[in-house]
């Protein structure tokens, strides 16, 4: 039988506890799962796709099936190349849907042999975004009901907090 192959694609600046809830959660449903960082979107990164790569390794060492990379340029054409069927979004609120829905529709036009699969995210994540815990971070407050440790710790080094 073949392997089930999903792509966990975002800009992860850094991954989250909502991010990895998803992550565990589709790792029941997937053989394997390839978290894949975009490079070339146009939001502005706190930190490099190499730190953020690295922070992500850092947290799933153990995880033999979790693969993590980057890719330039459009989802479809990295989904092809790595020979994946599926993407898994996680879903917090009703507002992400529209965004969702409608990067969903692009990419299945695209490539009508791929499927979106959209997770909720589970209750105690819900409010947990990368946005949020950076600015929280950058005031100096507390991340770490939102962040694994070394994730906190490298957020800590890039706003200066002392510990
Ligand atoms: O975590 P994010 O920032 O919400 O992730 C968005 C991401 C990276 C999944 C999305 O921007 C993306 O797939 N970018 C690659 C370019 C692409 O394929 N765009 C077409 C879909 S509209």
């Amino acid at each position: 039988m073949s392997k089930r192959i999903a792509v966990y694609p975002g800009s992860f600046d850094p991954i989250t506890y909502g991010h990895l809830d998803i992550l565990y959660r589709g790792l029941r449903i997937f053989d394997k799962i390839i978290i894949a960082i975009a490079r070339n979107i146009e939001k502005k990164a706190l930190f490099t796709v190499e730190e953020r790569m690295e922070m992500i390794r850092e947290v799933l060492e153990d995880q033999k099936n979790v693969l993590i990379d980057s890719f330039d340029g459009l989802l479809v054409d990295y989904i092809k190349k790595v020979k994946a069927n599926f993407v898994i979004r996680g879903l917090r609120a009703m507002s992400d849907f529209e965004y969702e829905f409608q990067m969903a529709s692009v990419n299945r036009t695209l490539n009508q042999t791929m499927d979106t699969i959209f997770m909720m995210t589970s209750k105690d994540f819900f409010f947990v975004s990368s946005r949020t815990v950076k600015e929280v971070a950058s005031f100096g407050g507390s991340v770490k009901e939102f962040v694994p440790p070394n994730v906190e710790k490298r957020l800590k080094e890039k706003f200066k907090v002392q510990p």
